[in-house]
């Protein structure tokens, strides 16, 4: 089983980066998993317009990525009540290599008013795509971390969905 990690923000200091290490690390020491993490802040990918970035190298790179992958987490800065710009491009850029694949999704934002804000990318990648989309997410608003650190809550939530999302991918390879 292969699970694809994109870590969207690019913010040199993510606080979404550091949920996507931490679910790395809860995933490490499972069996038969292979993990890949993508940083969109260093993938440097075109805008999509529709067109021409489609043949981009790097689109090209990030395709192969997705197309590798059983499942993909989502983790992204939440900006204007959604996920941020970077993430929206990737999907405009690889979507259709996430056909029939598991996404799930970790989300950094500022407060807890904007829980749902991942669910119109859900919708998108359900219907657009035919994605199934594990009906647990991480959300971690500013008082989830002590100064640059997660709580410890938080962490235990994040072990609770890398064992969630691994069930989830292994059933729907079944
Ligand atoms: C342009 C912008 C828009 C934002 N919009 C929201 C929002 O709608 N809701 C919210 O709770 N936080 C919002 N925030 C706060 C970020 O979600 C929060 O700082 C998050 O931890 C950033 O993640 P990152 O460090 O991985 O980039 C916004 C921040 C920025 C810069």
């Amino acid at each position: 089983m292969k699970i694809l990690i994109v870590a969207s923000s690019l913010n040199q200091e993510s606080k979404s980066r550091q949920l996507a290490d931490e679910l790395e690390l809860a995933l490490k020491d499972k069996d038969d998993l292979e993990i890949d993490l993508l940083d969109l802040k260093e993938a440097d990918l075109p805008l999509c317009d529709g067109g021409a970035a489609y043949e981009d190298e790097r689109v090209i790179a990030a395709k192969e990525k997705v197309e590798a992958a059983d499942g993909i987490v989502f983790a992204s800065p939440i900006y204007v009540y959604n996920v941020n710009a970077a993430m929206k491009n990737f999907v405009e850029l690889t979507g259709h290599s996430m056909k029939g694949k598991v996404a799930g999704f970790l989300c950094s934002a500022g407060g807890r008013m904007s829980y749902m804000s991942v669910m119109s990318l859900a919708n998108s990648l359900m219907l657009d795509f035919r994605m199934f989309v594990l009906p647990r997410f991480v959300y971690v608003a500013a008082e989830d971390w002590e100064g640059s650190a997660l709580k410890d809550e938080i962490k235990g939530r994040i072990g609770e969905f890398a064992t969630s999302f691994q069930d989830f991918v292994g059933r729907m390879l079944d």
